[in-house]
Formats: C-alpha cells, sequence, structure tokens
C-alpha cells in the first residue's frame, strides 16, 4: 500500500512509519518539524528507514495543495499532524484551529478533488465528550471509577467540545464524519485517549505517562492536576500502528466512521496506581504533591473498544505490564 503520514515525524507517526515500511509499504512523510523531538523522530526515519521528512505546513492550503498535486496518490492517509495540548489551545486558539480544524479540511479537500478511493484517517480526541460532568463518578482508594460505565466509554456519550483543542479536534471529527457521508469518502476519525510508547518525547501538557515516568526518574518532585485519582485508558503505539493497517483495509466509503480507541478496560490505571508500579519496580517512592484540577478535566476516560472491534478485528495486544516495563526501561537509559 502507499500510505501519506502528516504529521509523521511526531511520536504517532513515526511508530507508525516503522510498521509500514517493515510491511514493504511505501510511505510519504509531511511534518512542519514544530514539535520538540519531532527533528530527532525525523533523523531516526531517515537512519533507520531512509524516510525524508517533507517539511509542509497542513494548515498552509497552498503549500499542501502543491506538494500532494505533484504526488501519486494514496491508498491511505493517517493524518496525524496536529496542535495536541489543551493548554497550548488556551493562549492561541487560533493557531489551534488552523492547524486541527484548517489542516484537517485541506486533507479531505484534496482527496474530494482528487482521490477520493483514498482511505482517510483522522486523529481526533476523547475531548469531544467534554468533562463528563453527567457521569456519576465515586471516589476509591486509588481511583475514580464510573460504575455505569463498567466496559468504558461508547460512542454513544453526548458530545461536549470544551475548550479551543476540544472544539478544534471536535471540527476535524465533524468534517471526517461528513465528508464519508456527503461525498461518499472513506474517512475514520478516531477519539482516541491515551497513547505511549516509544520515539514520545513528552511535555508536561502532552504524554502524560511517560511524563510522569521521566519526573519520577529523576527524582524531581511531581506537581499533580488534583489528587492523582484520574483514570486513563493507555494504548500502546504499536498496537494503534496495527489498527491503522486494519482500518485501511475495512473502512467503507460513505460511511464516516466515528470510533472511540483506547487501551481500553484492563488497561486503564490512575496516576496514584502509575506511582505505586513506579515504586515497586524501583523501590523509590515518588513524590508529588496534589494541587487543583485542570479546567474541564475527565475524572475517568476509559474506552469501549467494541465499535473498532466489529469493524476492524482489532484489539490491543501490548499488555499495560508489558508496556510499561518497555517504557521505564527506555526511559532510565
Ligand atoms: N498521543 C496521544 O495520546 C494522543 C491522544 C489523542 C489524540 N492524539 C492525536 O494524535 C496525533 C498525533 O499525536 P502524537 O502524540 O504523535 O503528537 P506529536 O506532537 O508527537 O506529533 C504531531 C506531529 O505533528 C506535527 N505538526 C504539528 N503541527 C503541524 C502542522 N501545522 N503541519 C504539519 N505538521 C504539524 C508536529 O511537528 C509533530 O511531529 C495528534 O493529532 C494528536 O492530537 C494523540
Amino acid at each position: 500500500m502507499r500510505w501519506l503520514i502528516t504529521g509523521g515525524s511526531g511520536f504517532i507517526g513515526t511508530n507508525l512509519a516503522g510498521h509500514l515500511v517493515g510491511r514493504g509499504d511505501d510511505v510519504v512523510v509531511v511534518d512542519d518539524l514544530s514539535r520538540g523531538g519531532s527533528e530527532l523522530n525525523a533523523a531516526f526515519l531517515r537512519r533507520e528507514h531512509a524516510l525524508e521528512v517533507n517539511r509542509i505546513d497542513v494548515s498552509d492550503t497552498a503549500a499542501l495543495g502543491a506538494f500532494l498535486a505533484a504526488q501519486d496518490s494514496f491508498d491511505a492517509i493517517a493524518h496525524l499532524a496536529g496542535q495536541v495540548s489543551f493548554l497550548a489551545s488556551l493562549a492561541d486558539p487560533r493557531r489551534d484551529f488552523e492547524v486541527n480544524a484548517l489542516g484537517t479540511l485541506n486533507v479531505l479537500e484534496h482527496v474530494r478533488e482528487h482521490s477520493p478511493h483514498t482511505v482517510v484517517v483522522g486523529m481526533s480526541s476523547n475531548k469531544v465528550y467534554g468533562d463528563l460532568s453527567h457521569v456519576a463518578f465515586v471516589e476509591e482508594a486509588t481511583r475514580y471509577v464510573a460504575p455505569d460505565y463498567p466496559n468504558g466509554f461508547g460512542e454513544d456519550l453526548p458530545l461536549e467540545f470544551h475548550g479551543p483543542y476540544g472544539c478544534s479536534k471536535g471540527t476535524a471529527d465533524q468534517y471526517l464524519a461528513d465528508y464519508g457521508r456527503m461525498f461518499g469518502l472513506r474517512t475514520a476519525s478516531l477519539r482516541q485517549s491515551s497513547v505511549y510508547g516509544p520515539h514520545q518525547h513528552p511535555r508536561s501538557d502532552q504524554g502524560w505517562v511517560a511524563h510522569l515516568v521521566g519526573e519520577a526518574l529523576a527524582g524531581r518532585q511531581i506537581a499533580l492536576n488534583g489528587v492523582g485519582k484520574q483514570v486513563r485508558d493507555l494504548l500502546h503505539a504499536t498496537d494503534l500502528a496495527r489498527l491503522f493497517v486494519a482500518l485501511a483495509e475495512s473502512v467503507e466509503p460513505g460511511v464516516g466512521y466515528q470510533l472511540n480507541v483506547g487501551g481500553g478496560m484492563g488497561n486503564d490505571l490512575s496516576i496514584l496506581e502509575l506511582f505505586a508500579w513506579l515504586a515497586e519496580r524501583t523501590g523509590q517512592e515518588v513524590d508529588f504533591v496534589t494541587g487543583p484540577t485542570r479546567p474541564s478535566d475527565q475524572l475517568v476516560f476509559v474506552s469501549d473498544n467494541v465499535r473498532v472491534g466489529e469493524l476492524t478485528g482489532w484489539s490491543p495486544q501490548v499488555t499495560l505490564e508489558a508496556g510499561l516495563t518497555a517504557l521505564l526501561e527506555s526511559s532510565a537509559e
């Protein structure tokens, strides 16, 4: 298959590119290299996979259009380029909109006009569901739980776009679905929860597990937002890479899939549970202080993967224990 990966020298993109090259697929990478660490990933892609990164801003309609016009058409596009930080979206809502919403529209317009057979898979977010304040949560010793959702959250949750990031990711999600419905394209929007794995260059506002593991190993005191009982499911980047291939093979035209995707029940943990796991593994307690919660933070998000599983046959294979152990070992290097 022939692939375009936008945001291809980001964390998820680098993992996906490696997976696709390993399959023998043809891969073209676009990235504006705005993310700290993306230069390192670009060097890795060049060295390990002989891939060059084409430096293009997906919100630059003319530049992206000219680049794509010069390319042979793609079987599938993994549209990963994004403004990824909720906090950065509060600081600069316009740029957040340009990258996430306009960037997605630019990709979709190219496909509509020039290659309607191409599968487009975009990355949305569980933030399209807002703060979930309508859900009844119970506080337990180490975590919050949502007893009414024993299998996690499905796509029937009401949409509530909170913050510029929620609005731009929600907008992209709606455009992806609607270009499927209205123009008969083959699109899917992944309402993605937390992803972890190699090639991530975490910051305090994105890549929380790798960030906390790094801070803990460095022996720094960690200032938490909230009391540390927030729960997320974790999906390993190699599992997500396999999903992209499964979607490229199963997304039908005219539907516009919107899919919750995550590690799911069993691959979920709270910050306090991560700290307990780290203390057991390293023999060193994590030094932390609690603080006020972040605006619009969900107390729990665990994805119910049933819809994506039915469509593709995919399910996560990397257990939390295996993925966290690998992360700990690579962080300690
Ligand atoms: N990692 C997660 O847990 C997670 C969760 C939900 C959604 N997502 C989404 O998945 C996608 C990939 O995430 P990631 O974790 O790999 O993030 P990342 O920051 O590592 O990768 C994003 C890449 O996009 C590039 N980029 C940013 N703006 C661009 C622009 N205007 N034009 C071209 N390239 C641009 C960056 O340089 C970076 O290399 C993003 O859209 C993100 O919002 C990620």
